[in-house]
């Protein structure tokens, strides 16, 4: 019988964000973000055709989801402020209606023992800062460190963990690479611009918050996919899943914590003659402001194999022209979100940040599983029984529990997410909540199982089985 329990003040919880959840209400005094003007453009992309206005209404309902976070057993939660809602127009005016329903959520989560974990960039940029580059455009980086001082103002007196960005590469991949966020490119000029204009953004914001002296902790929200080889005794392969982890992983984990960009890297971005527009200045802003804190968003692996076919990058580069993506014989999958499962990749990066980035203070930020149709699952009592939910939350603590063990400085683990909300592209398709959402009735919420069974588990800081 293994016993795995946690150490005291662990933080349980869940992960949201303010585009995925919160919805709009006429005369709400909100701006577009991208997403909201993408469905407008083009709604045939998004599954079933379901937009970002309404999502899970958390604007209005908040005061029932937080009694309902309670009964899950929360200690903290994660949401993001949106940018679009509390400066519609990206700089300048600030929406008071915003800075009202902020208050009056971050107060409420407090006043129930459920301390706030706030993003301030959840893949949201202002629609009327994209016209003009979005993250291409050098003025963003100081329309969004000026935003974040706003927020700081504003809520930092009772928020006291910031985060700059959730998973700042997805913008990159989704928006300039693989096509799957506004605007859509493919150019890898682009992407590496992108990247490094977050990166600086994240590190003057962290440099605003020190500044600020408000008695918290500031850091950045990475989702970490552990590279392996295919076969670890071939070189090439080895090779090739290096290069892959330092696309997707080093590109912003070096900097965020390090404070200075993976060597291979930089000689890859020089070869390619894409090294980004910078000022003198930029590269000792980030290696002055490391994050005080790593939020860990771990779903799935990253399975590499050398390049089959060589590729002549001068055409149109990309990052796969280094490798290839390999599917593991026997692998085991969530074929609803086409993601392998693979819960000791959790322990591989909790060892790897002990190991080699200074055992930088951390938490699981995101852990979870997208499914389809849940609701072949109600019972009787109208309670869907998701028990794949509850074995994957387990088969992934067993692993955060070994790498404490053996001295990881893992503080924390927080589901993605708390009640099913609206992913993206993929709108309502795959439903990752410990929270049921009914969308044909009124976004009526129902616990699942495995809230109950959270709710217990966090209750006695752990389980044995
Ligand atoms: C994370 C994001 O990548 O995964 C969330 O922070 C997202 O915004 C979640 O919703 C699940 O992924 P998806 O693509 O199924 O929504």
């Amino acid at each position: 019988m293994g016993k795995y329990y946690f150490p005291q003040n662990f933080w349980w919880g869940s992960a949201a964000s303010g585009p995925q959840t919160e919805g709009r209400v006429s005369k709400d005094g909100k701006g577009e973000s991208i997403w909201d003007h993408w469905y407008s453009q083009e709604p045939e992309k998004f599954f079933n055709q379901i937009g970002p206005e309404k999502t899970s209404e958390v604007y209005t309902k908040y005061l029932e989801d937080i009694q309902l976070m309670k009964e899950t057993g929360h200690n903290t939660f994660r949401t993001s402020i949106q940018w679009s809602r509390l400066i519609p127009n990206g700089i300048g005016e600030i929406n008071q209606q915003a800075v009202t329903f902020y208050n009056h959520y971050f107060d409420e989560l407090i006043r129930n023992g459920i301390e706030p974990f706030v993003n301030l960039y959840h893949f949201d940029m202002p629609m009327i800062l994209q016209i003009n580059g979005g993250w291409l455009n050098r003025e963003t980086v100081d329309a969004y460190v000026n935003y974040t001082k706003v927020c700081f103002e504003l809520f930092g007196d009772r928020v006291k963990k910031w985060f700059t960005h959730n998973e700042p590469i997805v913008p990159v991949e989704g928006g300039y690479l693989y096509q799957f966020h506004y605007p859509n490119e493919v150019n890898l000029k682009h992407a590496v611009q992108v990247a490094f204009h977050e990166m600086l953004s994240s590190a003057k914001a962290i440099e605003a918050y020190h500044e600020m002296n408000l008695d918290g902790e500031i850091g950045i929200i990475l989702n970490l996919t552990p590279s392996y080889p295919r076969d670890e005794k071939n070189a090439a392969d080895v090779k090739a899943a290096s290069i892959a982890d330092a696309f997707f992983n080093r590109s912003f984990l070096d900097p965020s914590v390090k404070g200075c960009y993976p060597k291979d890297l930089i000689e890859i971005i020089q070869d390619l003659k894409l090294i980004p527009e910078m000022s003198e200045d930029d590269l000792s802003t980030i290696k002055n402001n490391t994050v005080d804190i790593l939020g860990i968003n771990y779903y799935q692996p990253r399975r590499i194999k050398a390049k089959e076919i060589p590729v002549d990058h001068e055409k149109s580069p990309m990052p796969d022209d280094f490798f290839d993506n390999y599917q593991m014989p026997g692998r085991k999958m969530n074929p609803y979100r086409g993601w392998e499962i693979y819960e000791k990749g959790i322990y591989d990066i909790l060892t790897n940040l002990r190991q080699n980035y200074n055992n930088v203070r951390c938490y699981i930020s995101e852990n979870g599983m997208g499914v389809e149709n849940e609701e072949r699952f109600i019972n009787e009592d109208g309670m869907i029984e998701d028990d794949y939910r509850i074995e994957f939350v387990k088969d992934h603590l067993r692993f955060v529990h070994q790498a404490i063990q053996e001295g990881s400085n893992v503080q924390g683990y927080h589901m993605w997410t708390c009640m099913d909300n609206w992913s993206w592209l993929n709108a309502y398709k795959n439903r990752y909540g410990f929270i049921a959402v009914d969308l044909k009735k009124d976004a009526k919420r129902t616990i699942k199982k495995s809230g109950h069974w959270f709710k217990e588990m966090t209750t006695n800081n752990g389980f044995a089985d």
